[in-house]
Formats: C-alpha cells, structure tokens, sequence
C-alpha cells in the first residue's frame, strides 16, 4: 500500500486511516495476524484442560491449556461448516469441543476427535484433515499469552517483539509482588465504543488531555481534600514536572507518572475509598507499620501507562484490551488484578483502587473517543495532527534505542503509526497450522 506513505506522514495521519474500511480490512491481515497480538492471561487458564474465548482482531480464537500444560490458539471456526464451535466464554475441565451444528468434536489441541455417523463420508476419511486450524505461534512472557501467524516474528519469539517494553513490564510484576505466577486476573469490565480501535489506542500515551479531559474529576478532588490529591500532578505545566513519555520500539510506548504519583507516597494521595481506614488499622495491627505501608502501595495503581502494541495496554494495575470489532465499532475490556499470597484485605483495597478511574476518568476518555470518530467522518477536513513535540530537539535516544519525550509529547502516536505503516506494507507471511 503505497499510498499509506501520503497518508501516515511525519506530524500528521489522514482521517481515512480511521474511516476507511479497505485499511480496516488490510489490518485485520497486516497487524492483527501479522505481529504478535496479545491474547490471555495465564492465570485464566490456570489448570490443565481450561480455556478461554478471545478474539485475535476480528478472528475468534479458542485459547486453550491442554492436560500436557500446553497452551493452543485454535481457530473458532468449525472445520465442517463454519459455525462457532465454542460458545462459552470461559471454561475448565473441558478436553474436549462439541460443535453445536452437527456435533463434530475436536480435543482442545485442535484434533479432530470425533464425526458423528462418520461411515456416511465413505471408508478411507482422514479425520485429521478436519483438525481445528491453530494460531502457529504462541508465546508466553511471564503470563502474558501473544500469538502471532507470523513465522519470522513466531520464531524470533515475544521476548525479542517486547522489546524495552518487556523491562518495563518487569517492573510492572514489580510493584505487583514481584512473582508473575501470583497475579491474577480477578474481573473484567467491558463495554463497546463507537469509533476506530485506533482512536483508543491514540489516547493510550496521551499525557496532554488529563488536564483537560478530566477536568471534572480534577476538579473535585481539588474542591473536596485540597491539592497534593491523585492526579492533581496533571492540573498544570505538565512539561516542566519529572514525568516523561518514551517510544519503546516496535510500536510500544511508555508514559511514566511514577515522578509525581510516588515522589512520596502513592498511596496516601488516593481520594477516599469504602473501608479503607478500617482496612487501615487491621492490616497494620497485623502485619506492622512497614510491612503494611508496602501492602498499600502496592494496592495503589502502579503509576504506568504502558503500551504493548497493538492491543494491550497497562493502565495503573489493570489492563485494557482493545478489539476492533468493524471500522467504527471497538471492544474495550478492561482487566482488573489481583495478587495471591497477600491477606485479603490488600485485594480488597486493589479492587477499590481499580473501580476508581474506570468510574471517574475512562467515560471521559471514551466520550472523546466517539467524538474524534464523529469528525473524522468529515470529509472537507482531511489530517489528524500528532505533531506535538516533534523535531524540538527536546528528545533523547539512549543505547538501547528508547527515545524519551517529555510528558505531552505526541511521541506515542507517532511510534506506532511508524510500526503500523510498516506492518501495513509488509508482505503477507501469514500462516496457519
Ligand atoms: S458446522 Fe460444526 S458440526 Fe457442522
Ligand atoms: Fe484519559
């Protein structure tokens, strides 16, 4: 797609990349199977023979653990007709998937286990042949489940797509107890939005609009318990504080509020929350003084915004996932975790911590989302501007080829759009097993 290049340029993106259901389409191919797309979580499919139902863009995958602990990324496509095989969302003790339409079973490797009154088909039917089709490539970095149709990409493995992004999803793990196989994801909340997956993914690293966007939410916590409360740090001259912005590589960003939200301590900026001085008092009773402050830190959103192109990004301690369900029409799930082997009451306090922001700031978000997609349909005004920031000679690029921005910077955009218009004219190596 030679045009793109017109359409993707330095400081600005033509509307049609958002509208246009031709590049919509090419993306379902190009960045959606192409690269490695995030899919589940370990811990939801925690014992052997459990699965859960996702989407790989518009693809339905069954992610499946077989009783080896192998874990699968089968086409949820019937091999017979078509229909949907799995209609559950998630499940467990389950070896096996009966299809709804004529009953043909397939064991949760993809094989085809069984095809009722199959002696009508003939004598020498090779069952084989009508096996699950598999995402080739899936690969684990500690819990976090990605598949990809790219052999290049599957070979070379997610470490190597992660880039820097895998260190900071370290420290992630971090401030979550330190030990992946403890995180859990504990509840999702999810919901549709009329616009662009991209206009989503647009305001992952987007540390311009808090000030503006959540105005409301500022504003309140101001009038109500006064400065020096939770993002009051956005309130104003976001440039001149020690937050920052990086492109990571490979289309993944970074936005770093940790300067401000833990330059003491995170958790004592957080508004009220139901139970909390209750929580307080037992949890220090219990556990002391300092073991109970690292426990509240812990409870409060890890200060990240963290994006993994093209569809996971850490918010805080919750995830979001973002699926594109038509040119106009996206999923927005978000994930909210918790930690095993910490006493309930910090969960407790997580879960709070998490209900926040999807409460007072994402309908903000998600209102703008929609409206940008409404003018986008306006077809007298062509270009999207990502130019803030670029080519003022305020950035730096270290060894590892990270480039830091400041806070507000348009750098976000601009990082993906260069992977996304490399993957969008790339050729197709996709292949299914
Ligand atoms: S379509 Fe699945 S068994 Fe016929
Ligand atoms: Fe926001």
């Amino acid at each position: 797609m030679k045009e793109l290049d017109n359409l993707v340029q330095a400081g600005r993106v033509h509307r049609t990349v958002y509208t246009d259901e031709n590049i919509f389409s090419v993306e379902q191919q190009k960045v959606f199977s192409e690269t490695w797309v995030y899919l589940a979580h370990a811990s939801e499919i925690k014992e052997p023979n459990s699965f859960v139902a996702r989407k790989m863009g518009q693809r339905s995958v069954i992610v499946t653990r077989d009783k080896e602990n192998k874990i699968h990324a089968l086409l949820n496509r019937c091999t017979h007709r078509g229909a949907t095989v799995c209609r559950e969302k998630k499940g467990d003790k389950t070896p096996f998937f009966t299809c709804p339409y004529h009953g043909w079973t397939f064991r949760n490797t993809g094989e085809c286990a069984a095809i009722p009154h199959q002696d009508a088909y003939g004598e020498g039917l090779d069952k084989q042949q009508f096996n699950l089709k598999k995402v080739p490539f899936v690969s684990e970095y500690r819990g976090f489940i990605f598949a990809t149709l790219n052999p290049e990409k599957g070979r070379k493995g997610i470490k190597e797509h992660l880039k820097s992004a895998a260190g900071r999803l370290d420290e992630w793990i971090d401030h979550n107890g330190g030990d992946h196989r403890a995180i859990r994801i504990s509840g999702a909340q999810q919901y549709t939005v009329h616009a662009n997956w991209k206009c989503l993914y647009d305001n992952a690293g987007d540390g311009y609009h808090p000030e503006f966007s959540h105005q409301s939410l500022l504003k309140m916590t101001q009038e109500r318990y006064g400065s020096g409360m939770d993002l009051d740090y956005f309130s104003g001259g976001i440039d001149s504080t020690p937050m920052y912005s990086q492109s990571l590589g490979n289309g993944h960003s970074f936005l770093d509020q940790r300067p401000c939200m833990y330059e003491n301590s995170a958790f004592e900026r957080q508004r009220p929350q139901p139970g909390r001085e209750a929580i307080v008092e037992q949890l220090t009773k219990e556990v002391g003084e300092q073991k109970a402050k690292a426990y509240f830190e812990m409870a409060t959103g890890a200060g990240m915004n963290l994006n993994i192109f093209p569809n996971l990004l850490f918010i805080g301690n919750q995830m979001q996932v973002i699926t594109p369900l038509s040119v106009g029409l996206s999923d927005m799930t978000w994930y909210s975790t918790t930690v095993d082997n910490v006493p309930t009451v910090v969960n407790t306090l997580r879960i709070r911590t998490q209900e926040d922001f999807t409460a007072f700031g994402e309908p903000d978000d998600t209102a703008n989302f929609e409206a940008c997609f409404k003018g986008m349909q306006e077809r007298e005004i062509d270009w999207i501007d990502i130019s803030r920031h670029l080519g003022r000679a305020e950035d730096s690029t270290d060894d590892s080829g990270v480039v830091t921005s400041v806070i507000s910077s348009d750098i976000h955009m601009r990082t993906y759009y260069e992977e996304w218009k490399k993957l969008m004219q790339s050729n197709d190596a996709s292949r299914l097993g």
